[in-house]
């Protein structure tokens, strides 16, 4: 017997959950969401917004100690308190959580608190400490996001060796912190703990960091982040880890050699994984793809019908964006609408200081699709905005198509870039061109010309580049 009857059960409150939800109610469907753990997800509580509060604070702690002087402020005895930074990033988390349960129900929605189990096509169990609830639905959407992996010879203990959950959290500053993997994760949580003065190590199994972004961006990125007292060891394999009293010693391979790198706590930081376990699929008969992941159509259909998946539990690039992107699309489907993701001009951003950010294809993508491409670009440090606010570490890069023009990826360093990038999504998603780019007016001074120059860069035709 049923205790409650719904057009939708959404699982998973993440990103992508909550915002299916909202949509589904909106469009006038019944619309339950089940969540065992907090809502808002990995992306909330523990992932996007943990990670920018103290990204921004330990920015300002950074300016504080090493920029202001530039600017002729005068700033003694800087120093910070851990757990009130720790504090302000709960209180962001919590109003912002609130934010999530307060738009769900008033939109018309109703919350599960507990574990959501499919039974069958049209039944969800919501397993609760005190009994099992019984939703019937007539369409499901599985939103249940991800969790790191852990490398095999490096368990996390949630001490020592420790995931994103734990580096966002740790109630005191390391004094040498070991970080695996060199992309979104590992430089920013890195950045965070060597502003509060850990000793930071990364290594990256590829040979660059922020692997997915073209050269010229990798290596400014490095050199810059060199700088701000970071160290890379790239090109590098951890091959084991040993406990030695206090600290872990791991050991790599680096150009053939075996190298060792001593830290107090160790970030793996090399990817995650599809949260598919748990919650019936099995028991309705979805088969996972290789990587763990739910198989689904162009319309986020499951190979069950009136089952449907979005987010880090389908293929894709694992970002908040892209989920309540996939949660809008599913729940307008569900309605009978035409729901649809541009899977082209998604943007992605590694937020650091300056910020790394990207939309559409790399020239190095480019080439491997046998693309040809024309590209443009733009050093900050001949921009006049930049110079006047000594933010000239960074760059723009655009590529467009050698053919047509069309603009086929932008990549930004700079403080900002994520607010950048948003004008090159713009023009990407209404199939703009270098052209359009390079003709658009842009405000001066902003940072934001620097675009605009690296357009024109595209036809060799820039006005303060030489
Ligand atoms: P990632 O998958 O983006 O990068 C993992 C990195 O680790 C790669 O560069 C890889 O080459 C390296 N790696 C893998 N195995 C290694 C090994 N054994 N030794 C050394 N290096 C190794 O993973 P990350 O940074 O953990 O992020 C996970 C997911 O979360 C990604 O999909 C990411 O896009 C998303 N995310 C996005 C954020 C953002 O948009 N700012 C922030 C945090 C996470």
């Amino acid at each position: 017997m049923s205790d409650h009857n719904f057009d939708v059960v959404v699982i998973g409150s993440g990103p992508g959950g909550y915002v299916a939800a909202i949509r589904a109610s909106q469009l006038g469907l019944k619309t339950a969401l089940v969540e065992k753990g907090n809502l808002g997800g990995t992306c909330l509580n523990v992932g996007c917004i943990p990670s920018k509060a103290l990204l921004h604070s330990t920015e300002m702690l950074h300016f504080a100690e090493k920029k202001a002087k530039n600017h002729g402020i005068k700033l003694e005895g800087v120093s910070f308190d851990l757990s009130t930074m720790m504090g302000r990033k709960t209180t962001v988390v919590e109003t912002l959580k609130q934010g999530v349960q307060m738009l769900v129900t008033k939109k018309g929605g109703t919350i599960f608190q507990g574990l959501g189990v499919i039974q069958n096509p049209d039944t969800v169990i919501v397993k609760q400490d005190d009994g099992d609830l019984t939703l019937s639905t007539k369409n499901i959407i599985i939103a249940t996001g991800s969790t790191p992996i852990e490398l095999p010879f490096l368990p996390y203990d949630g001490e020592k060796v420790v995931s994103s959950d734990q580096a966002i959290a740790f109630d005191s500053v390391p004094e040498e912190l070991a970080v695996i993997g060199a992309s979104a994760i590992g430089l920013e949580l890195g950045s965070v703990w060597a502003r509060l003065g850990s000793k930071v190590t990364v290594i990256e199994y590829l040979p660059k960091i922020a692997p997915t972004f073209d050269d010229d961006i990798c290596k400014l990125s490095e050199r810059v982040f060199k700088r701000q007292g970071l160290t890379f060891h790239t090109a590098t394999r951890v091959t084991g880890a040993e406990t030695a009293g206090e600290k872990v010693v791991l050991t790599a391979e680096k150009n053939g050699k075996e190298i060792t790198i001593e830290a107090d706590k160790v970030l793996v930081a090399v990817g995650r994984k599809a949260n598919s376990e748990g919650t019936g699929l099995d028991s309705v008969g979805i088969e996972l793809d290789d990587r763990g992941r739910i198989p689904i159509d162009a319309h986020f259909k499951t190979s069950v019908p009136g089952i449907y998946a979005i987010g880090d539990v389908v293929a894709g690039p694992m970002l908040a964006h892209k989920a309540e992107e996939e949660g809008v699309a599913v729940a307008e489907v569900i309605a009978g609408k035409a729901g649809h993701v541009n899977y082209d001009v998604i943007p992605g951003v590694i937020y650091t200081d300056p910020e790394i950010a990207s939309v559409g294809i790399s020239e190095q993508q480019a080439v491997e699709q046998g693309i040809a491409v024309k590209t443009g670009s733009f050093n900050l440090s001949a921009n006049g905005r930049a110079i006047a606010s000594d933010i000239t570490e960074g760059m723009v890069k655009v590529i467009a198509d050698a053919k047509t023009d069309r603009l086929l990826g932008v990549q930004i360093l700079a403080h900002g870039a994520s607010e950048l990038i948003a004008a090159a999504v713009t023009h990407m998603e209404y199939g703009g061109s270098a052209e359009d780019l390079a003709r658009t007016i842009h405000a001066h001074p902003t940072v934001s010309e620097s675009m605009k120059e690296a357009a024109l860069g595209v036809d060799g035709r820039g006005i303060h580049s030489i």
